[in-house]
């Protein structure tokens, strides 16, 4: 299964690419999820690039294979539902990405091969802003909607939040704008307001924001305009979209219009010829970039003549008239000063650097990872050494490699510790795979008798996408643990206990202190799949939780089937194993979890506490409840995420491929071989309308 994900795709079998691409389409699904809907990316902007392209690739070589869900045929992700749906006057897509000067000489060939041009093109060169994309409408030259990127058809409503930026026009400056125009750009925030921000979060024990986009995309995003408000939002527009009157022959002359009419321009765009042009406006901008305030990632190149862009037009989702020259991840020099071992949730204990504190693209690190002992072994880095670093523009920097030349005499080796470094000292395993082998990964074996992995557990228990309780960060609940507060989630839900003595807590007030126990008990009810995510469970992950949260519907048949899980009763494994998505590791975790008392205890200690909300009952009583159903082709009416929601809500099984099991198919324009494949299987398949009418009942 692995080979199908890390073999070279040259080398692939076609049923391996058929996993690989299932694998992809589900990994990236899950990436845009968290950075989009989230704010919150796992994995930094190179990797993920890496794994479209991996996508990309195995797409061209096997192009019938292309599935339906396609990353490549999707921007974004789907929007969230805090916010109304906005539908675009014309889509918001996206650019490929080139990565070397190589690639921006194809891109000029490309370009002058299409139009059959010998001269040399005009090209801007304009700042890649690395902030989130916006859409906003003017009628009659005044503000009336704004709306994010979305899935790049349909956007959120955050007209009332743009509306605070005051960089944002809410009326158009100057003459000749047209009476229509949907102006595009993008909201971003300044290094020194995002380290303000992230200053004040920090004070007041509520998350702090990995990097300056996430902050700005977190902050527009947010419910109550008033937080907007009090957020240094900033603002660059370079593009439009619907427009009802052509105002522009020029992509230039446009941005001298944009500027003209109140929006803030890049300054450092320009307007250059051919491909020398091109490779010189990206070196400025190199130059440029340490000097700017705020985090571009790269440099946009775009035709400059419109009725060229006009004539190049699209292909699938990007233009043929401009591409996204990205900058390599960033590096510095520094030298390591310590390594101090981190432990995590599970257990897992990480080498993490202590550096001499360098900028690296604005933001200072001081930290960075170097993931397990094999990784220092490879690197051969001692500490005292100097070491490469490198930040690509997300969470966690990484050490590249060593400058022999610098190596002090006195520079020493790392041993890593046979023990854990809590107070416990318990001694350190390495873990094994399924198949028994040795991996790389170090444990602590101390569980939540380890001091660190209690405090991770915790943690992990207040965060965003378990039980998001406000007011309680890393600094409370180490404070709140050293005190012996805190001791288990369910201490969470007893804390207003010590109402008193959090009064007597220097920087806790009155309101801190009211808010802090108010955040607690408003997640006293908690659905069931955050109070199972929350049990921070190895392998079981967000959608882990709500499969399981699904399946078992309430907390008490949850915890009873754990039971036997853990003493392996056959039927109970089994009806587990049955479950969407869920295998031998969630499994196993789960048993492995359920057989330790101390586990068993601490949960129903929880769950004596809380109100746990029996998740939706599937229903039976509906036309389609029970049936397996494929969507296929395009849908008109719906996006696919709102048919397969719609589907499952009803109490259908939605499956991505036709196959004996499947009861129907409901096939839009456009669909192919598993139409196909349901005509052969003598499967019912059903229009858009049709399944409309069925499931209206
Ligand atoms: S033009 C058809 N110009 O990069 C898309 N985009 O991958 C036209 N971006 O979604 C976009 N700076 O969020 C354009 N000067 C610039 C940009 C820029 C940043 C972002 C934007 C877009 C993404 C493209």
């Amino acid at each position: 299964m692995d080979s199908a994900r890390a073999k070279p795709v040259d080398q692939l079998t076609e049923a391996e690419a058929v996993e690989a691409l299932t694998f992809l389409a589900d990994e990236i699904a899950a990436h845009d999820i968290r950075y989009y809907q989230q704010d919150e990316p796992s994995i930094s902007d190179a990797d993920y690039d890496a794994l479209k392209q991996r996508n990309a690739e195995i797409e061209a070589r096997f192009p019938h294979l292309v599935r339906d869900n396609s990353p490549s045929l999707r921007v974004g992700a789907a929007r969230s539902e805090q916010f109304a749906p906005v539908e675009h006057g014309v889509p918001m897509l996206s650019l490929d990405n080139a990565f070397s000067d190589e690639d921006a000489v194809e891109f000029d060939a490309r370009v002058r091969r299409f139009l059959k041009l010998d001269e040399a093109v005009a090209y801007t060169a304009e700042p890649k802003i690395d902030g989130l994309s916006c859409s906003i409408r003017y009628e009659n030259g005044v503000l009336v909607r704004a709306a994010t990127r979305g899935d790049g058809r349909v956007g959120e409503d955050v007209t009332a939040n743009v509306r605070t930026v005051g960089e944002i026009p809410k009326r158009l400056a100057g003459k000749g704008w047209p009476e229509v125009i949907e102006i595009r750009g993008e909201v971003y925030l300044g290094h020194e307001e995002f380290a303000a921000l992230n200053a004040a979060a920090e004070a007041a024990g509520q998350k702090t924001y990995a990097n300056p986009r996430n902050a700005a995309a977190g902050s527009l995003r947010q419910i109550d305009p008033k937080v907007t408000a009090q957020r240094p939002l900033r603002f660059f527009a370079y593009a439009w979209g619907l427009v009802s009157e052509p105002f522009a022959t020029s992509q230039w002359e446009a941005l001298q219009l944009l500027k003209s009419w109140g929006f803030p321009t890049t300054p450092e765009s320009q307007c250059v010829t051919g491909v020398e042009g091109l490779l010189a406006a990206y070196r400025d901008m190199e130059a440029a970039r340490p000097k700017l305030g705020y985090d571009i990632d790269g440099v946009v190149y775009k035709v400059d003549r419109l009725d060229w862009q006009q004539r190049l037009g699209f292909v699938s989702r990007a233009p043929r008239w401009g591409v996204a020259r990205k900058f390599p991840a960033q590096q510095a020099r520094t030298v390591l000063e310590a390594i101090d071992i981190q432990v995590g949730r599970t257990g897992a204990m990480t080498p993490v650097a202590r550096l001499t504190p360098v900028t690296v693209g604005g933001v200072v690190v001081t930290n960075a990872t170097l993931h397990n002992a094999d990784e220092i072994a490879r690197l051969d880095v001692r500490i005292g050494d100097t070491v490469i670093l490198q930040r690509a523009g997300d969470v966690i920097p990484q050490i590249l490699g060593v400058v022999p030349e610098e190596r002090p005499k006195d520079a020493v080796s790392y041993e890593f510790p046979h023990v854990c470094p809590c107070p416990l000292h318990t001694e350190v395993v390495r873990e094994t795979t399924a198949s028994g082998a040795e991996t790389v990964v170090r444990r602590c074996s101390g569980e939540f008798a380890c001091p660190f992995q209690k405090l991770a557990h915790l943690r992990h228990f207040v965060s965003r996408r378990a039980f998001d309780i406000e007011g309680l960060g890393e600094k409370q609940l180490t404070l709140f643990n050293e005190r012996g507060w805190l001791n288990s989630p369910a201490d969470i839900f007893r804390l207003h206990e010590k109402r008193e003595e959090l009064l007597a807590l220097e920087r806790f007030g009155e309101t801190s202190v009211k808010n802090l126990l108010e955040g607690i008990e408003a997640r006293r009810t908690i659905s069931l799949d955050r109070f199972i995510y929350g049990l921070g469970i190895r392998h079981i992950g967000e959608t882990t939780a709500v499969v399981m949260a699904r399946g078992y519907h309430t907390a008490d048949a949850f915890l009873e089937a754990m039971d036997r899980v853990a003493a392996r009763d056959p039927e109970a494994v089994q009806e587990l194993d049955d479950m969407d998505q869920i295998g031998g590791a969630v499994i196993d975790a789960a048993a492995a979890f359920f057989a330790e008392d101390h586990n068993r205890a601490m949960v129903q200690d929880l769950k004596a506490q809380l109100a746990v909300q029996d998740a939706e009952a599937p229903k039976t009583d509906t036309a389609v409840a029970g049936k397996t159903v494929v969507f296929t082709g395009a849908l008109e009416k719906m996006t696919r995420d709102e048919a397969k929601a719609q589907a499952e809500r009803l109490g259908a099984k939605v499956s991505g491929s036709v196959s004996k099991k499947t009861d129907l198919v409901v096939a839009g324009p456009g669909a192919g071989s598993k139409l196909k494949t349901a005509a052969e299987l003598g499967i019912q398949v059903l229009t858009e309308d049709e399944w409309l009418e069925l499931v209206a009942g």
